[in-house]
């Protein structure tokens, strides 16, 4: 586009990927500046947090995917959702945003590039005090924790909540909300994630290469199990007679990843006066406002894991791949 890149530039540097696969499919290229469409702005990309979601859209597995990214190959070619930058240009009909804001929020149409097109509803004004790459790190993986607690658990103040993969982007996010909702938190993690799982508010931390916590007597009104481990019926012995169990883990098998599970929790809540409900997270600008307040009043503060840059937005991938991050894995541009 014209006139929208640094000096009229009409290409910016994006990772790009013309096939499903590991990380290595992805190649630093040189490609066209996106047009921003009606109600769309152009943002200058500052900094693009990953997670196991954009993992998994990479390599196009559980294939159920590529029925929404593409059957044979990646529909949009440049991976990434999450994004904060500065607004670069903005399309026609757009009147809440102009050149110059700092936003956050989330694209389609991948964000690990120097430009990404995005719709001015999925963006909110970045918190003063609050970095490019913090603000990166939100979206996907706050929206999701405080969709679990809020609206899916219904976490009161006083209730317990456990969270497994309490180190993770989700859990980290996940812990210092429900503390927000008012609840006594358990955080569960590995050693070396003690610490940082503390540091977040948690009230009780579970080692869980020391302690299984389906195994002890406590017992927890909600779980959000962001790591599923352990068989459903297993975690549901921690849960109390009316309790509510999230199971929050994209793994699973090949063709179908978690729905296998999800289908089955489903199924297994009609019998049982426990609940068991799957989430899939919903971009509402509206609960990304809300993300912001705490931002902004500190009640919720990104962990950030690793950053990379652009060109090595390959190793960003392959170690969100892995599983162990601590917190959250940015791209800066
Ligand atoms: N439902 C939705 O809409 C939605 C949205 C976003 C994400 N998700 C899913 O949510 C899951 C979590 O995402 P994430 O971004 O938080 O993943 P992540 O950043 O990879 O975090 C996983 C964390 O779990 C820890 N962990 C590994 N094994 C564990 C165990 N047995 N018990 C407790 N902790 C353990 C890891 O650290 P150590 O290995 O060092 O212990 C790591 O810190 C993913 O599967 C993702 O696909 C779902």
């Amino acid at each position: 586009m014209p006139g929208a890149g640094p000096a009229g530039a009409a290409t910016m540097r994006a990772a790009v990927q013309h096939r499903y696969g590991p990380p290595s499919v992805l190649a630093s290229s040189e490609v066209g500046i996106p047009l921003p469409g009606r109600g769309d702005v152009l943002v200058q990309v500052g900094a693009a947090a990953v997670h196991p979601g954009d993992y998994f859209v990479m390599t196009g597995e559980p294939y159920v995917l590529r029925l929404v990214f593409g059957l044979r190959r990646p529909r949009h070619g440049i991976p990434g959702r999450d994004l904060a930058g500065v607004v670069a240009a903005v399309g026609k009909d757009v009147t809440a945003l102009r050149r110059g804001d700092e936003v956050f929020g989330w694209s389609t149409a991948g964000t690990l590039a120097e430009y990404a097109c995005v719709p001015a509803d999925n963006l909110v004004s970045v918190p003063a005090d609050l970095s490019v790459v913090d603000a990166a790190a939100v979206p996907t993986s706050a929206l999701t924790a405080l969709q679990a607690l809020r609206d899916i658990a219904n976490v009161r103040p006083g209730q317990t909540v456990l969270v497994t993969g309490a180190s993770g982007g989700v859990g980290s996010f996940a812990v210092q909300i429900a503390k927000v909702l008012g609840a006594e938190v358990t955080g569960v993690c590995s050693t070396r994630n003690v610490d940082l799982v503390r540091s977040l508010r948690a009230d009780h931390v579970v080692d869980y290469t020391r302690t299984d916590f389906t195994r002890t007597e406590k017992r927890y009104d909600v779980i959000l199990d962001n790591v599923e481990a352990q068989p459903l019926a297993a975690v549901r012995r921690a849960l109390t007679p009316t309790g509510t169990l999230i199971p929050n883990s994209g793994r699973g098998g090949r063709w179908l990843g978690p729905l296998g599970r999800i289908v089955r929790a489903r199924m297994l809540s009609g019998f049982t006066r426990q609940q068991l409900k799957p989430l899939l997270s919903v971009e509402k600008r509206k609960d990304l406002l809300t993300l912001a307040d705490l931002l902004a009043t500190r009640q919720v503060t990104p962990v950030i894991d690793r950053t990379y840059p652009l060109d090595e937005a390959a190793d960003a991938l392959r170690y969100v791949g892995a599983g162990h991050t601590r917190g959250k894995v940015v791209v800066t541009v």
